[in-house]
Protein backbone atom coordinates (compact mmCIF):
# COMPACT_ATOMS: atom_id res chain seq x y z
CA UNK A 1 0.00 0.00 0.00
CA UNK A 2 1.18 3.76 -1.01
CA UNK A 3 1.58 5.53 2.11
CA UNK A 4 -1.89 7.91 2.50
CA UNK A 5 -2.45 11.10 4.43
CA UNK A 6 -4.31 10.77 7.35
CA UNK A 7 -6.65 12.79 9.17
CA UNK A 8 -8.45 12.03 12.71
CA UNK A 9 -11.52 13.61 13.46
CA UNK A 10 -11.75 13.51 17.22
CA UNK A 11 -8.44 13.14 17.80
CA UNK A 12 -8.59 14.00 21.49
CA UNK A 13 -11.41 11.83 22.37
CA UNK A 14 -11.11 8.33 24.12
CA UNK A 15 -11.36 6.75 20.36
CA UNK A 16 -9.65 9.23 18.50
CA UNK A 17 -6.64 8.82 20.93
CA UNK A 18 -6.79 4.52 20.28
CA UNK A 19 -7.03 5.45 16.58
CA UNK A 20 -3.31 7.04 17.21
CA UNK A 21 -2.20 3.81 18.78
CA UNK A 22 -3.68 1.67 16.08
CA UNK A 23 -2.23 3.46 13.23
CA UNK A 24 1.21 3.05 14.98
CA UNK A 25 0.84 -0.15 16.49
CA UNK A 26 -0.17 -1.69 12.83
CA UNK A 27 2.22 0.30 10.77
CA UNK A 28 -0.31 1.74 8.95
CA UNK A 29 1.46 3.50 5.85
CA UNK A 30 0.77 7.13 7.20
CA UNK A 31 2.02 9.71 5.05
CA UNK A 32 1.04 12.54 6.68
CA UNK A 33 -0.81 12.66 9.98
CA UNK A 34 -4.07 15.60 10.44
CA UNK A 35 -5.23 15.56 14.05
CA UNK A 36 -8.78 17.40 14.29
CA UNK A 37 -10.89 18.57 17.17
CA UNK A 38 -13.30 21.04 18.77
CA UNK A 39 -11.84 24.87 19.15
CA UNK A 40 -10.95 23.97 23.33
CA UNK A 41 -8.46 21.26 21.69
CA UNK A 42 -6.84 23.67 19.65
CA UNK A 43 -2.69 24.08 19.84
CA UNK A 44 -2.89 20.15 21.80
CA UNK A 45 -0.47 17.94 20.90
CA UNK A 46 -0.70 14.59 21.01
CA UNK A 47 2.15 11.86 20.20
CA UNK A 48 2.69 10.07 16.79
CA UNK A 49 5.56 7.84 16.32
CA UNK A 50 7.86 10.05 18.54
CA UNK A 51 6.70 13.05 17.35
CA UNK A 52 4.31 15.40 18.48
CA UNK A 53 1.20 16.28 16.30
CA UNK A 54 -0.62 19.78 16.70
CA UNK A 55 -4.17 19.64 16.58
CA UNK A 56 -6.01 21.55 14.61
CA UNK A 57 -10.03 23.21 14.53
CA UNK A 58 -12.25 20.23 12.93
CA UNK A 59 -13.66 22.92 9.68
CA UNK A 60 -15.24 22.00 5.99
CA UNK A 61 -12.08 22.70 4.58
CA UNK A 62 -9.85 20.53 6.63
CA UNK A 63 -10.74 18.02 4.50
CA UNK A 64 -8.45 19.29 0.88
CA UNK A 65 -5.69 16.96 0.02
CA UNK A 66 -6.23 13.89 2.40
CA UNK A 67 -6.73 10.64 1.53
CA UNK A 68 -8.47 9.14 4.23
CA UNK A 69 -10.11 10.21 7.42
CA UNK A 70 -11.14 8.60 10.83
CA UNK A 71 -13.97 10.01 12.24
CA UNK A 72 -15.18 9.67 15.62
CA UNK A 73 -16.46 12.88 16.74
CA UNK A 74 -20.01 12.51 17.21
CA UNK A 75 -22.56 11.95 15.24
CA UNK A 76 -23.79 15.77 14.88
CA UNK A 77 -19.86 16.52 13.70
CA UNK A 78 -20.28 13.37 10.96
CA UNK A 79 -23.60 14.04 9.54
CA UNK A 80 -21.98 17.92 8.94
CA UNK A 81 -18.79 17.17 8.02
CA UNK A 82 -18.11 13.58 6.70
CA UNK A 83 -20.16 14.48 3.22
CA UNK A 84 -17.59 17.53 3.19
CA UNK A 85 -14.76 15.56 3.17
CA UNK A 86 -16.48 12.85 0.96
CA UNK A 87 -16.55 16.14 -1.75
CA UNK A 88 -13.15 16.61 -1.52
CA UNK A 89 -12.24 13.02 -2.46
CA UNK A 90 -11.58 11.78 1.09
CA UNK A 91 -12.89 8.26 2.03
CA UNK A 92 -14.00 9.00 5.58
CA UNK A 93 -14.39 5.43 7.52
CA UNK A 94 -16.95 6.99 10.70
CA UNK A 95 -17.58 5.92 14.24
CA UNK A 96 -20.41 7.32 14.81
CA UNK A 97 -24.17 6.07 13.84
CA UNK A 98 -24.76 8.78 11.43
CA UNK A 99 -24.58 6.68 8.22
CA UNK A 100 -24.16 3.54 9.51
CA UNK A 101 -28.00 2.69 8.11
CA UNK A 102 -27.88 4.36 5.18
CA UNK A 103 -28.47 2.29 2.29
CA UNK A 104 -25.29 4.12 -0.21
CA UNK A 105 -23.01 3.48 2.70
CA UNK A 106 -21.67 0.06 3.58
CA UNK A 107 -21.04 -1.00 7.18
CA UNK A 108 -17.98 -2.98 7.18
CA UNK A 109 -16.62 -5.42 9.72
CA UNK A 110 -13.56 -7.05 8.08
CA UNK A 111 -14.08 -10.34 9.23
CA UNK A 112 -16.56 -10.35 8.02
CA UNK A 113 -18.13 -8.46 5.22
CA UNK A 114 -14.70 -7.10 4.02
CA UNK A 115 -15.87 -6.94 0.36
CA UNK A 116 -18.66 -4.54 0.94
CA UNK A 117 -16.22 -1.91 1.74
CA UNK A 118 -15.33 -1.65 -2.13
CA UNK A 119 -19.19 -0.13 -2.64
CA UNK A 120 -18.42 2.97 -0.82
CA UNK A 121 -19.52 6.63 -2.24
CA UNK A 122 -16.84 8.29 -0.27
CA UNK A 123 -18.27 7.50 3.15
CA UNK A 124 -17.91 3.66 4.95
CA UNK A 125 -19.61 3.28 8.76
CA UNK A 126 -17.86 1.76 11.44
CA UNK A 127 -20.72 -0.06 13.36
CA UNK A 128 -21.34 0.01 16.97
CA UNK A 129 -19.38 -1.53 19.47
CA UNK A 130 -21.94 -4.14 20.92
CA UNK A 131 -22.64 -5.19 17.20
CA UNK A 132 -18.85 -5.60 15.86
CA UNK A 133 -17.90 -8.06 18.70
CA UNK A 134 -21.42 -10.12 18.20
CA UNK A 135 -20.61 -10.29 14.93
CA UNK A 136 -17.21 -11.88 14.62
CA UNK A 137 -18.47 -14.35 16.56
CA UNK A 138 -21.83 -15.03 14.91
CA UNK A 139 -20.97 -15.27 11.06
CA UNK A 140 -18.94 -18.21 11.39
CA UNK A 141 -21.74 -19.82 13.41
CA UNK A 142 -24.06 -18.44 10.61
CA UNK A 143 -21.91 -20.00 7.88
CA UNK A 144 -21.82 -23.33 9.52
CA UNK A 145 -25.85 -23.74 10.76
CA UNK A 146 -27.91 -20.57 9.46
CA UNK A 147 -28.57 -18.52 12.38
CA UNK A 148 -32.59 -18.10 12.95
CA UNK A 149 -32.51 -16.05 16.60
CA UNK A 150 -30.26 -14.16 19.00
CA UNK A 151 -31.06 -13.24 22.33
CA UNK A 152 -28.46 -10.51 23.67
CA UNK A 153 -27.70 -8.98 27.17
CA UNK A 154 -25.06 -6.56 27.01
CA UNK A 155 -22.95 -5.37 30.19
CA UNK A 156 -20.92 -2.18 28.42
CA UNK A 157 -18.18 -0.64 29.45
CA UNK A 158 -18.65 3.42 30.67
CA UNK A 159 -15.85 4.26 27.90
CA UNK A 160 -18.26 3.67 25.17
CA UNK A 161 -19.60 6.99 26.58
CA UNK A 162 -16.52 9.17 26.24
CA UNK A 163 -13.91 10.86 28.41
CA UNK A 164 -16.37 12.81 30.85
CA UNK A 165 -18.78 9.49 31.37
CA UNK A 166 -14.77 7.86 32.64
CA UNK A 167 -14.53 10.97 34.88
CA UNK A 168 -17.92 10.90 36.24
CA UNK A 169 -17.37 6.78 37.32
CA UNK A 170 -14.18 7.75 38.75
CA UNK A 171 -15.54 10.28 40.54
CA UNK A 172 -18.90 8.68 41.91
CA UNK A 173 -17.00 5.63 42.73
CA UNK A 174 -14.54 7.88 45.08
CA UNK A 175 -17.94 9.99 46.65
CA UNK A 176 -19.82 6.71 47.43
CA UNK A 177 -16.40 4.79 49.31
CA UNK A 178 -16.25 8.22 50.98
CA UNK A 179 -19.89 8.26 52.28
CA UNK A 180 -20.48 10.92 50.01
CA UNK A 181 -23.76 11.66 47.82
CA UNK A 182 -22.61 10.80 43.69
CA UNK A 183 -23.08 13.59 41.95
CA UNK A 184 -24.68 12.86 37.89
CA UNK A 185 -23.73 15.03 35.41
CA UNK A 186 -23.34 12.93 32.35
CA UNK A 187 -25.56 9.65 33.70
CA UNK A 188 -29.12 10.19 34.51
CA UNK A 189 -28.89 8.06 37.68
CA UNK A 190 -25.14 6.54 39.54
CA UNK A 191 -23.48 4.61 37.42
CA UNK A 192 -21.11 3.90 39.99
CA UNK A 193 -21.98 0.42 42.06
CA UNK A 194 -25.12 -0.23 39.30
CA UNK A 195 -26.50 -1.20 36.29
CA UNK A 196 -28.25 1.08 34.01
CA UNK A 197 -30.21 -0.36 31.60
CA UNK A 198 -30.35 2.87 29.64
CA UNK A 199 -28.12 3.24 26.50
CA UNK A 200 -27.06 6.06 25.18
CA UNK A 201 -27.50 7.95 28.71
CA UNK A 202 -29.37 11.04 26.80
CA UNK A 203 -33.12 11.53 26.68
CA UNK A 204 -33.64 10.51 23.67
CA UNK A 205 -32.38 6.51 24.41
CA UNK A 206 -35.78 5.27 24.18
CA UNK A 207 -37.88 4.76 20.84
CA UNK A 208 -41.75 4.13 20.55
CA UNK A 209 -41.30 0.54 20.64
CA UNK A 210 -39.86 -0.04 23.97
CA UNK A 211 -36.11 -0.47 22.87
CA UNK A 212 -33.44 1.89 23.21
CA UNK A 213 -31.61 3.54 20.07
CA UNK A 214 -28.61 1.09 21.56
CA UNK A 215 -30.36 -2.02 21.29
CA UNK A 216 -32.20 -0.77 17.90
CA UNK A 217 -28.48 -0.54 16.55
CA UNK A 218 -27.60 -3.96 17.47
CA UNK A 219 -30.97 -5.50 15.90
CA UNK A 220 -30.53 -3.67 12.30
CA UNK A 221 -26.82 -3.63 12.45
CA UNK A 222 -26.38 -6.97 12.75
CA UNK A 223 -28.85 -7.72 9.70
CA UNK A 224 -27.24 -5.55 7.71
CA UNK A 225 -23.32 -7.02 8.40
CA UNK A 226 -24.60 -10.52 7.85
CA UNK A 227 -26.23 -9.61 5.02
CA UNK A 228 -29.34 -11.37 5.38
CA UNK A 229 -32.68 -10.02 6.89
CA UNK A 230 -33.74 -13.11 8.37
CA UNK A 231 -32.11 -12.99 10.93
CA UNK A 232 -34.11 -12.07 13.93
CA UNK A 233 -32.37 -10.20 16.84
CA UNK A 234 -33.11 -8.92 20.34
CA UNK A 235 -31.28 -7.12 22.40
CA UNK A 236 -30.98 -5.58 26.19
CA UNK A 237 -28.02 -3.23 26.55
CA UNK A 238 -27.08 -2.22 29.97
CA UNK A 239 -24.58 0.17 30.75
CA UNK A 240 -21.66 -1.37 34.07
CA UNK A 241 -19.49 0.28 36.04
CA UNK A 242 -16.24 -1.02 33.94
CA UNK A 243 -14.28 0.99 32.53
CA UNK A 244 -13.20 -0.72 29.08
CA UNK A 245 -14.57 -3.81 27.27
CA UNK A 246 -17.63 -5.06 26.74
CA UNK A 247 -19.15 -8.27 27.91
CA UNK A 248 -22.29 -9.74 26.10
CA UNK A 249 -24.34 -13.04 27.08
CA UNK A 250 -25.64 -14.66 23.13
CA UNK A 251 -28.49 -16.92 22.76
CA UNK A 252 -28.17 -18.06 19.31
CA UNK A 253 -30.74 -20.10 17.63
CA UNK A 254 -29.63 -22.12 14.51
CA UNK A 255 -31.49 -23.75 11.49
CA UNK A 256 -28.99 -26.60 11.98
CA UNK A 257 -28.08 -28.15 15.43
CA UNK A 258 -24.57 -27.52 16.53
CA UNK A 259 -23.16 -29.27 19.62
CA UNK A 260 -20.89 -27.00 21.80
CA UNK A 261 -18.17 -28.84 20.78
CA UNK A 262 -18.57 -28.21 17.16
CA UNK A 263 -19.26 -24.32 18.20
CA UNK A 264 -15.66 -24.52 19.77
CA UNK A 265 -13.97 -25.96 16.65
CA UNK A 266 -16.06 -23.51 14.30
CA UNK A 267 -14.64 -20.05 16.90
CA UNK A 268 -11.55 -21.31 17.20
CA UNK A 269 -10.67 -21.35 13.32
CA UNK A 270 -12.62 -17.81 12.48
CA UNK A 271 -10.66 -14.86 12.44
CA UNK A 272 -10.40 -12.75 14.97
CA UNK A 273 -11.71 -14.95 17.62
CA UNK A 274 -10.07 -16.53 20.64
CA UNK A 275 -11.93 -19.35 22.04
CA UNK A 276 -11.39 -19.18 26.42
CA UNK A 277 -13.58 -21.51 27.82
CA UNK A 278 -12.43 -23.65 30.56
CA UNK A 279 -15.04 -23.26 33.55
CA UNK A 280 -14.01 -25.70 35.40
CA UNK A 281 -10.88 -23.96 35.28
CA UNK A 282 -11.93 -20.53 35.52
CA UNK A 283 -11.23 -20.10 32.13
CA UNK A 284 -13.78 -17.55 30.19
CA UNK A 285 -13.36 -14.02 28.77
CA UNK A 286 -13.31 -11.44 31.09
CA UNK A 287 -13.05 -7.46 30.65
CA UNK A 288 -10.47 -6.38 32.69
CA UNK A 289 -7.82 -9.08 30.37
CA UNK A 290 -9.62 -8.03 27.32
CA UNK A 291 -8.37 -4.61 27.57
CA UNK A 292 -5.69 -3.66 24.76
CA UNK A 293 -6.17 -6.63 22.98
CA UNK A 294 -7.35 -6.49 19.53
CA UNK A 295 -9.44 -10.31 19.48
CA UNK A 296 -12.70 -10.97 20.88
CA UNK A 297 -13.14 -13.39 23.45
CA UNK A 298 -15.72 -16.22 23.73
CA UNK A 299 -16.39 -18.46 26.03
CA UNK A 300 -19.01 -20.21 28.75
CA UNK A 301 -20.45 -21.84 24.98
CA UNK A 302 -22.58 -24.56 26.22
CA UNK A 303 -26.41 -25.91 25.05
CA UNK A 304 -29.32 -23.85 25.81
CA UNK A 305 -31.43 -26.59 27.94
CA UNK A 306 -34.67 -24.81 26.94
CA UNK A 307 -34.26 -25.51 23.29
CA UNK A 308 -33.07 -28.25 20.63
CA UNK A 309 -30.84 -26.25 18.52
CA UNK A 310 -29.47 -23.47 20.49
CA UNK A 311 -26.24 -21.97 22.32
CA UNK A 312 -25.22 -20.27 24.81
CA UNK A 313 -21.95 -18.13 25.22
CA UNK A 314 -20.09 -15.18 26.54
CA UNK A 315 -18.68 -12.59 23.90
CA UNK A 316 -15.89 -9.73 25.51
CA UNK A 317 -13.76 -7.88 23.73
CA UNK A 318 -12.24 -4.31 23.91
CA UNK A 319 -14.75 -1.55 23.19
CA UNK A 320 -12.49 0.82 22.25
CA UNK A 321 -10.39 -1.15 20.18
CA UNK A 322 -12.29 -4.10 18.11
CA UNK A 323 -15.72 -2.27 18.96
CA UNK A 324 -14.31 1.28 17.57
CA UNK A 325 -10.62 2.14 16.45
CA UNK A 326 -9.08 -1.07 15.42
CA UNK A 327 -12.31 -2.24 13.37
CA UNK A 328 -11.97 1.81 11.77
CA UNK A 329 -8.08 1.28 11.20
CA UNK A 330 -8.77 -2.32 9.56
CA UNK A 331 -11.44 -0.89 7.16
CA UNK A 332 -8.59 1.81 6.25
CA UNK A 333 -6.39 -0.94 5.25
CA UNK A 334 -9.23 -2.79 3.21
CA UNK A 335 -9.03 0.64 1.21
P1 LIG B 1 -12.58 18.02 22.01
O1 LIG B 1 -11.67 17.19 22.85
O2 LIG B 1 -11.89 19.22 21.44
O3 LIG B 1 -13.88 18.33 22.68
P2 LIG B 1 -15.14 11.58 23.64
O4 LIG B 1 -16.02 10.62 22.90
O5 LIG B 1 -14.03 10.92 24.36
O6 LIG B 1 -15.92 12.52 24.51
O7 LIG B 1 -14.42 12.50 22.50
C1 LIG B 1 -15.14 13.20 21.51
C2 LIG B 1 -14.17 13.73 20.47
O8 LIG B 1 -14.90 14.46 19.48
C3 LIG B 1 -13.16 14.72 21.03
O9 LIG B 1 -11.97 14.63 20.29
C4 LIG B 1 -13.84 16.05 20.78
O10 LIG B 1 -12.93 17.15 20.70
C5 LIG B 1 -14.43 15.80 19.43
N1 LIG B 1 -15.55 16.70 19.15
C6 LIG B 1 -16.72 16.77 19.78
N2 LIG B 1 -17.51 17.71 19.23
C7 LIG B 1 -16.81 18.26 18.22
C8 LIG B 1 -17.06 19.30 17.26
N3 LIG B 1 -18.21 19.97 17.24
N4 LIG B 1 -16.07 19.60 16.38
C9 LIG B 1 -14.91 18.92 16.39
N5 LIG B 1 -14.61 17.94 17.27
C10 LIG B 1 -15.55 17.62 18.16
Amino acid sequence: MSAKVIAVAGATGVVGRQMLRVLEDRDFPVKELKLLASERSKGMRLPFRGEEVEVEVLAEDSFKGIDIALFSAGGGTSKKFAPCAAADGCVVVDNSSAWRMDPEVPLVVPEVNPGDAARHKGIIANPNCSTIQMVVVLKPLHDAATIKRVVVSTYQAVSGAGRDALVELEAQTRAVLAGEAPVCEIFPHPIAFNCLPQIPQSGEAFMGNGYSTEEMKMVNETKKILGDDRVRVTATTVRVPVHTSHSEAVNVETEKKLTADQAREILAAAPGVVVQDDPAGYVYPLATEAVGKYDTFVGRIREDLSHPSALDMWVVSDNLLKGAALNAVQIAELL
